[in-house]
């Protein structure tokens, strides 16, 4: 076996550490960046169960909530959400955010005034989500909804 140096050690030893704490910081990076893009339609999650569909009436936004928990690395925090379902036959759902897309305060459903508004800045959107007035840039998100088992999914966000 061929002698090494003291030098030629140190070098080796520094090396293969700087390695191995490239490597494990390097990990949770990878992991942070790759996970959500793995999971379905844009929601960091799977899908994220509301509830029975009985409880939409026909022709009013319903407010459903949900908490889903989002893991980032090491780090693990639970996010409030809410989303207004709405139905006009009982069969097929539609799915929208309820955070203004002017400076994300919560809008709410006005049954009399069949509109959603918002109170930061006076917004004001259809029943559809797109902006009757106000200073909103767009529609309030939209997303996409399963029932299985009668039981309400949001399983991606569409696009706009
Ligand atoms: S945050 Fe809704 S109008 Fe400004």
């Amino acid at each position: 076996m061929a002698k090494m140096s003291r030098r030629t050690f140190l070098s080796r030893v520094t090396t293969t550490m700087v390695g191995g704490i490239g490597a494990l910081m390097g990990i949770p990076t990878v992991a942070y960046l790759v996970s959500p893009a793995k999971a379905r339609g844009g929601l960091g999650v799977d899908a994220i169960p509301l509830g029975p569909a009985a409880k939409v009436p026909v022709g009013e936004p319903t407010l459903f909530k949900a908490a889903i928990e989002r893991k980032t690395g090491w780090v693990t925090q639970t996010e409030e959400l809410a989303f207004y379902i709405f139905t006009e036959d009982g069969r097929n759902f539609t799915a929208m955010s309820n955070v203004c897309t002017h400076l994300g305060c919560r809008v709410r459903w006005v049954d009399g005034d069949e509109q959603f508004f918002c109170p930061c800045h006076a917004a004001v959107f259809n029943k559809n989500g797109t902006v009757a007035s106000g200073p909103p840039p767009r529609a309030l998100d939209q997303y996409e909804i399963s029932v299985e088992d009668e039981q309400l999914f949001i399983v991606g966000k569409v696009e706009a």
